[in-house]
């Protein structure tokens, strides 16, 4: 019989067993909601990015199912050959005005919007200069360019400049951050980085996933919350997180935008949204413009949580956003955490390497604008207890 050439991937499983970080896939019964049945128990759901509850919005169902009905079900074929409609269109018209740049492009998820974007940019003679907590789809992109990649200290803008200082001045180099981090939910050091930019001519780009429809009016992101519109060249953001469907985007300059559609390789070796997709996120954008009482219960409900576990002694680390880590450091303890917390009825991710570093494993807390007062008081009283069982508190 033919030995299993893939026995190695049995063998790595079994260590992330032993190391406590193996995980089953939870799966929703129904709706992303923030009360929710997972695994068929019912729980108060602190997993999802469903920041503004848009997952279930009528507004958004109700485009989404007419195009359904007037536009089918999929557009056949990739951007550059057959597969752009109108609404594709409408949808990168919508997110340029959203964003107050030029032009905007639409990418299948956030993460070919970031590395198609930093891949396509980049050459092998150029450099990225990246914090080190950048998300995963910035460092794929950087390795596909075959830039030359230097990563500062997270946040570390003096750090940055050191590093611009070294690299010769006719290099062309991109700056990069993510706007908000998804796994602190602290800031970038967006203010700082843009002073570099413009003091050794860096091409400035941002990660917007976690910050479009969270910071800035109507949730316009990073870029607007800082008050830095113009001076930040590449604005990533995600149409699959608070926006509620599927997909990313980039916002700036025509000529930006127009090198993507000929270049980007996702952009143009991958299918297009089918238009039901593209029609939720222009609700989407229709909400965040005309219904801003989401973005304000989102931030009274992220004060009241955040508040609460600080008060019950957790570490919540440096969060500035909606997202809430309860930092305990042991992997297997961060998901002895999540499990028993799931069997008291809340479900809150445990997280660890290679995600987080070795020695901060944790259980990821995001609320949302649709958590309830007594959903929110009733997870923290399953963390008081829990913590207290497990000795964290
Ligand atoms: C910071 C950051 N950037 C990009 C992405 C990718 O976005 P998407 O889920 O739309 O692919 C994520 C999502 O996991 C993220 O957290």
């Amino acid at each position: 019989m033919r030995a299993d050439p893939l026995q190695y991937l049995a063998t790595e499983l079994a260590s992330l067993r032993e190391q406590g970080l193996y995980r089953r896939l939870r799966v929703l019964d129904g709706e992303q909601r923030a009360h929710a049945s997972v695994d068929h128990r019912s729980v108060v759901n602190l997993s999802s990015n469903n920041y503004l509850g848009l997952t279930t919005h009528p507004r958004l169902r109700e485009r989404a199912a007419a195009a359904l009905d007037t536009l089918g079900v999929g557009t056949g074929s990739v951007r550059t050959i057959a597969g752009t409609m109108a609404i594709h269109m409408e949808l990168e018209r919508r997110l340029a005005a959203f964003k107050k740049t030029e032009a905007a492009v639409v990418f299948q998820s956030g993460f070919t919007a970031n590395a198609g974007t930093v891949s396509s940019i980049l050459t092998k003679d150029d450099a990225i200069v990246s914090d080190e907590l950048n998300h995963a789809s910035i460092i794929d992109g950087a390795r596909l360019s075959r830039a030359t990649i230097k990563v500062f200290p997270h946040r570390d803008v003096a750090a940055a400049r050191r590093i611009l200082e070294e690299l010769p001045r006719t290099q062309r180099t991109l700056l990069i951050t993510d706007g908000v981090f998804s796994m602190d939910g602290d800031l970038g050091a967006l203010p700082g980085l843009c002073e570099l930019a413009d003091e050794f001519g860096c091409v400035m780009m941002v990660d917007d996933a976690h910050a479009s429809g969270v910071f800035g009016q109507n949730g316009r992101g990073t870029v607007d919350h800082f008050g830095l519109h113009g001076r930040v060249d590449v604005q990533v953001g995600t149409l699959s997180k608070a926006i509620g469907a599927l997909g990313g985007y980039v916002a700036g300059s025509q000529a930006l935008i127009d090198f993507l559609y000929h270049r980007a390789r996702p952009f143009l070796f991958s299918t297009s949204h089918p238009p039901s997709v593209a029609a939720t996120c222009i609700a989407a954008l229709d909400v965040l413009e005309t219904e801003p009482q989401w973005m304000q219960q989102l931030w009274d409900n992220a004060r009241f949580f955040k508040g609460g576990l600080q008060a019950l002694g957790f570490d919540t680390g440096v969060s500035d956003s909606p997202i809430t880590p309860v930092i305990v450091g042991d992997a297997a303890l961060a998901m002895t955490l999540s499990d028993r917390l799931f069997a008291e009825g809340v479900f809150a991710q445990g997280i660890g390497f290679p995600t987080v570093a070795r020695d901060k494993a944790r259980v990821r807390t995001i609320v949302t604008a649709t958590h309830t007062r007594d959903e929110l008081q009733f997870a923290l009283d399953c963390f008081q207890r829990v913590g207290s069982t497990l000795g964290i508190l």
